[in-house]
């Protein structure tokens, strides 16, 4: 696809981060840009800066999500292109021993079901409703409607201690892309998932200064976080079509790597220089890869998330939506 001003998107979390790194990649493209966000300031600032338009919509609500693309699309036409990025989520350890009762604390399975409702439910929401308003659009060039950007994290992949709220909710959203995709190819609509590692967004720039130095030491190269600018290129670097099948696109925090390989089954990949420059063994997973002990190129390579410990590295949990009382442990 080619963006230009015909182009309309939809970003969600577009008012801070990796969101609005994408609308303003969008928009800088020539596409028209709608942001679904609930930080209506800092949300209507960003929409003013890239000349689009905000909308007010909790991803967590249909009713609001509905609203949000009929506000959207009466403005700028059915959106082609939806870039989903923002998530909400509690964090906590599965067990937490709890000096004050000499015991153990569980996280509830209330808050696993809150962050599987904010990242995983919430992704298919976003990705459904939006496909079914691509799907009456003209077809343009190889039949193509529309695209679905969906954001997962390395920790898909490679959760740490802590995270096993976020860690197996986005790795429901990798599940997602492929089923997804070929529910919809034959309407010519394509989807896909990043997976990024750490990047300097407000989301992360909330953990301690020596946990981020931490982090930035651990990159390989360049060491420091992610800029939010490379993973909204990265986001535009989907648009034109590079592959028949989805993706699921990974790498190390500073350098998303893009993954052409198709995904086969089960099949999560990296490409093989990014998995050798990144601390700890490097291990094979999915399909053809499971019992080869070999990195070379086409293996499916697992990174660590960027090369931290096991308990170095913070979890994004958007503030927006985690009470207080949340239970933390994750080492952030
Ligand atoms: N920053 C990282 O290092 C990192 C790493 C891996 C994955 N991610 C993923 O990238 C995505 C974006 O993260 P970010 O770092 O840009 O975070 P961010 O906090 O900078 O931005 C998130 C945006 O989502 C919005 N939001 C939160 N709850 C919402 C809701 N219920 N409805 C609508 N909008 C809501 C917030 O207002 C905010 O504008 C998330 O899915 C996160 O899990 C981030």
């Amino acid at each position: 696809m080619k963006v230009d001003s015909n182009i309309s998107a939809v970003v969600t979390g577009g008012a801070s981060g990796l969101g609005k790194a994408s609308a303003q990649a969008l928009a800088a493209a020539g596409a028209k840009v709608a942001i679904f966000d609930i930080n209506e300031e800092q949300g209507e600032a960003v929409a003013k800066e890239i000349g689009g338009i905000f909308c007010n919509v909790n991803i967590m609500s249909e009713e609001s999500v509905v609203a949000g693309f009929e506000k959207a699309r009466a403005a700028h036409g059915q959106e082609r292109i939806m870039v989903h990025c923002a998530m909400t989520a509690r964090r906590g350890k599965t067990l937490a021993f709890d000096k004050a009762s000499g015991g153990f604390k569980r996280t509830s399975t209330e808050d696993y079901e809150f962050g599987v409702q904010g990242i995983l439910v919430a992704s298919y929401r976003m990705a459904s409703l939006s496909a079914l308003g691509m799907a009456s659009l003209e077809p343009m060039e190889d039949g193509e409607r529309g695209l679905l950007v969906l954001t997962a994290s390395v920790a898909a992949q490679d959760a740490q201690i802590g995270q096993v709220i976020y860690g197996s909710a986005k790795a429901g959203v990798n599940g997602l892309v492929l089923p997804l995709a070929r529910d919809l190819m034959d309407l010519g609509i394509r989807c896909n998932s990043i997976m990024p590692g750490i990047f300097a967004t407000p989301l992360m720039l909330g953990a301690p200064q020596n946990v981020l130095d931490s982090l930035a030491a651990s990159v390989p190269f360049p060491k420091r976080l992610g800029k939010p600018e490379e993973f909204g290129s990265l986001v535009l670097r989907a648009t034109p079509i590079s592959t028949a099948r989805p993706s699921v696109w990974t790498g190390p925090s500073a350098w998303p790597r893009v993954d052409h390989t198709p995904l086969r089954g089960r099949q999560l990949s990296a490409d093989a220089s990014s998995a050798t420059t990144l601390r700890g063994r490097p291990r094979l997973r999915g399909v053809g890869a499971g019992s080869s002990s070999r990195s070379g190129i086409g293996s499916a390579v697992t990174p660590r998330a960027g090369g931290s410990t096991a308990t170095s590295m913070p979890e994004p949990v958007s503030t927006a939506s985690t009470p207080s009382a949340t239970p933390s442990g994750t080492g952030a």
